[in-house]
């Protein structure tokens, strides 16, 4: 039983799903609440009727689970309704595939918002339609910003008034909300052709792909979301058109798929989409808290179709935070919104994260759909960084075997046999891709995962790699990567970065590095590339164990030099602009360490031009301002790189593979633009580099990064699929299900991991022995230990 409070009045501005779902879970909480005063629920929705329309949302299995089982009255009213579905189908290029496992079901959404309609107010819930709940603009505010006015006699106001959320807009300066317009045009149609799963339609024209994202809502009811870049959009003369000429265009270019069904429209204008992420959640108006829920608070793009997943489940966190309150006065309700905040905000943010993944793979359809079908059919289903190859094996197993099949017979074609094998009894599976091996100029990979270049600041006063080195790369070499990376080594004093940074300027030096690479010699399927570089304004400083920051004169600090006279970040010393002598003496020094390391017969040598050291310095607008023949336009940031890589590659035979470590992204406004990348790109291809490794930023101090799992690989995948280099991508990849799935969607040819191999030395062995795979090079004196693994990776979990 309530007790003897006053009620409590909360308005909710909208009546789509989100504020549907948490009126409705309100109005029936309060009713089972043992403590605190009665909630007083009232929706006020703009539209009249019915409220909003359209077409079907999906809602995946997981999702429908978890608002059933919260709503157990909304699935006995809707399950007349939905279509359920497991399967994807892709359609590309003459081809279609199928791949099973997904569980949606898809609704018509004018149900779903009358069905919570009904039983909201069955549970007690005011709803009004036809008017809006506006903020009540209180005029202008410093600024220009309009502000909003408290409403009498609420104590909450809830403004899920969708993502043009006028509330939102009143309360900018408070919410600081972030609207990212996406490039590609989109447009929602219905139509009358019946579906029983999920397809995609690519339609090339000639001004580009139209792709069509469609599924079932109802027996004879489908919806087309139909989207393409600008480009293609003006190209077709779509933007000359309205909704009706709209469809029957696209009823003629998706004739066949729609089965010769007409389009419907209703409000199908085209659009681009609002990537939405607000600082705050809520906050206050003149005493009264406002809380946004659903679009208005937060977008998840239409192509991992969660809008509604989003909008829903948000409303039932704060409908918990709320009913959780002991005491709902002023001070409970604060509590509430802010444990609300705490509680979805990460969970909303990786799904954010996730849909525009998703968002992006679409805008750069133009290129991907030259992939072979597979790998296109692969790359769609992984492009939201969701789903990896090990998930995809568990949804549908026969057709991950058609994916690597086909892998396996375009390898054939380019003369690439798997050189690892399954373990008997599972002969019939292929092996994943990641167990492809890789030609590289004259050296043969053994396959496509590599360990990354990590500094280990463990190197003497001198420069020397000694006993930790040589423990270090031999044990990462029993681990079988095929290729492992040397940490940054320092041409010349001056370019090192720590004092415990190695070198390779003289002669102990080499002879140090002969010493430590003595176990690795031992592993001749792991190739061991040598990474030459040069801190350039990043030198002179501590370790991070130290602590960082730059050397005091008193620790032995030494002049920096830079393209540009640009200290690397404040307290940090100003580096001198390096003129054409000296230039001249940093390539030579490049040219001598990478003799000695010819000399120390290395596999592969990579020039590092990434994370803003000296070369990358010269590359980014932000840190090269020269006005001379070596800054300015990209060609010109490009001639000092440029000519040490040359200069190297004259002494490095070709039979040995270079590679050039770049950051094709600042992360900073001003930076590297793609067109920078591409032009970047071709130098290197022009250059007789033969494998690109691509990282990302570190070149300012104030970059602003945005990471997530396999955060870089779309700048890999840039240089790959435009120019058709052979690319390394890096970060944040930690699983061979990860792995797998950039291969097959070809992103990258090799798949670096830098943190995962500190952990775990024999980290490519242990995915091997869970795969069942026995990897050539085993260390013979290991082999007991691994044929436990490998038995046990056998036995059902
Ligand atoms: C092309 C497209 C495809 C989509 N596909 C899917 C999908 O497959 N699956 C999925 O889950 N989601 C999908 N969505 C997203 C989904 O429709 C929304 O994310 C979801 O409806 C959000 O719910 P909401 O209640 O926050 O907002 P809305 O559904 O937009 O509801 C807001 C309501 O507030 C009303 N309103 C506005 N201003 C005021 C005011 N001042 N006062 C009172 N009322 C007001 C509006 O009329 C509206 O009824 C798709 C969206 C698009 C654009
Ligand atoms: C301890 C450490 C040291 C690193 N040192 C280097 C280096 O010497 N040269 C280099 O190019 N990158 C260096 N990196 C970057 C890594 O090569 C790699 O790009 C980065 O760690 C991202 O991969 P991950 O997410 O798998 O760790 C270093 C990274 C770490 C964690």
């Amino acid at each position: 039983m309530a007790t003897m409070h006053p009620p409590i009045h909360i308005r909710i501005a909208g009546g789509g799903p989100a504020g549907l779902t948490l009126a409705l879970l309100l109005a029936q909480g309060s009713r089972h609440r043992t403590h605190g005063p009665l909630i007083e629920v009232e929706v006020q929705e703009a539209l009249p009727g019915q409220g909003s329309a359209g077409f079907g949302v999906v809602l995946s299995d997981e999702t429908q689970g978890e608002v059933w089982s919260r709503l157990p009255g909304l699935a006995d009213r809707l399950s007349p309704h939905w279509v359920r579905w497991d399967d994807l189908w892709v359609h590309h290029r003459g081809q279609a595939t199928r791949c099973g496992g997904h569980g949606f079901a898809g609704l018509g959404r004018t149900v779903l918002v009358q069905t919570l309609r009904e039983l909201a107010q069955e549970a007690g819930v005011k709803l009004t339609h036809g008017a809006a709940l506006e903020p009540g603009w209180d005029g202008e505010a410093d600024g220009g910003q309009m502000g909003a006015q408290a409403l009498p006699g609420v104590d909450l106001l809830v403004a899920a008034d969708g993502i043009q959320s006028a509330w939102r807009t009143a309360l900018a300066d408070d919410i600081r909300p972030r609207l990212t317009w996406m490039r590609n045009r989109f447009a929602w149609m219905g139509s009358t052709a019946p579906l029983t799963a999920f397809h995609y339609h690519v339609v090339e024209t000639a001004h580009g792909p139209v792709v069509a994202h469609a599924y079932p809502y109802e027996a004879h009811r489908s919806t087309w979301v139909f989207e393409m870049d600008e480009a293609c959009w003006q190209g077709l003369g779509l933007h000359l058109l309205d909704e009706a000429a709209s469809a029957r265009q696209l009823e003629h270019l998706f004739h066949s798929a729609l089965g010769g069904h007409p389009l419907l429209t209703h409000r199908s204008h085209w659009r681009r989409f609002p990537a939405l992420h607000c600082e705050r959640w809520w906050t206050e108006v003149g005493g009264m808290p406002v809380v946004l829920l659903g679009d208005a608070c937060a977008s998840a793009h239409y192509t991992v179709g969660s809008g509604t997943k989003l909008a829903m489940e948000s409303a039932m966190s704060l409908a918990d935070a709320l009913l959780a309150q002991e005491v709902l006065d002023a001070q409970g309700l604060r509590k509430a919104l802010a444990l609300h905040e705490t509680r979805r905000r990460v969970p909303v943010e990786i799904l954010q994260h996730h849909a525009e993944s998703s968002a992006q793979w679409f805008e750069r359809i133009r290129d991907h759909v030259a992939l072979p079908h597979m790998a296109f059919a692969m790359a769609l289903m992984t492009r939201s960084k969701a789903l990896t190859y090990d998930e995809l094996v568990r949804r549908d197993e026969a057709w991950m075997r058609q994916v690597d099949d086909a892998w396996w017979q375009r390898a054939a074609t380019e003369g690439l046999q798997a050189r690892a094998r399954r373990q008997a009894g599972d002969l019939l599976r292929p092996l994943p891709p990641m167990y492809t091996p890789l030609k590289l100029a004259g050296l043969a990979l053994a396959h496509r995962v590599v360990m990354a270049p990590m500094a280990q600041y463990q190197a003497d006063a001198l420069g020397r790699v000694g006993d930790w080195h040589l423990m270090h790369y031999g044990s990462h070499a029993q681990g079988l990567p095929a290729i492992l990376y040397g940490e940054m080594t320092a041409v010349s004093p001056e370019g090192r970065i720590t004092q415990a940074c190695p070198g390779l300027w003289n002669d102990v030096q080499e002879e140090a590095w002969r010493h430590a690479l003595s176990l690795v010699r031992r592993q001749p399927e792991v190739a061991f590339f040598m990474q030459l570089g040069h801190a350039g304004r990043k030198g002179s400083a501590r370790t991070p164990a130290a602590g960082d920051g730059p050397l005091a004169a008193s620790e032995g600090a030494w002049p920096l030099c830079a393209a540009s006279p640009l200290p690397w970040d404040e307290g940090w010393p100003t580096p001198e602009a390096l003129d054409e002598r000296a230039m001249a003496s940093i390539e030579a020094d490049f040219v001598q360490a990478a003799r000695r390391a010819l000399r120390l017969d290395v596999a592969g040598l990579e020039v590092h031009a990434a994370h803003g050291y000296l070369l990358a310095g010269f590359l980014s607008p932000l840190t090269n301002v020269r006005t001379d023949a070596w800054g300015g336009p990209v060609q010109a940031r490009l001639r000092f790189p440029m000519q040490v890589i040359r200069a190297v590659r004259s002494v490095w035979p070709a039979a040995r593979p270079l590679s050039v470590r770049l950051s094709l992204c600042d992360w900073a406004d001003g930076g590297l633009s793609e067109e920078d990348a591409l032009a970047i790109g071709r130098a290197m291809r022009d250059a007789g580099v033969d494998l690109v490794s691509v990282s990302t930023g570190q070149t300012v101090a104030h970059q602003q990064p945005r990471h997530g799992r396999m955060w870089q690989m779309p700048f890999a995948e840039l240089l790959k699929k435009r120019l058709g280099l052979t690319v390394m991508g890096v970060g944040a990849v930690t699983t061979s299900g990860q792995v797998n799935a950039l291969l097959h969607a070809g992103k990258a040819d090799l798949v670096a991991l830098g943190r995962p191999w500190l952990a775990d030395p024999f980290w490519m062995r242990r995915q091997a022995a869970l795969d069942g795979v026995s990897l050539p090079g085993s260390p013979a004196a290991y082999a007991a230990g691994w044929e436990q693994v490998e038995r046990q990776a056998r036995q059902p979990r």
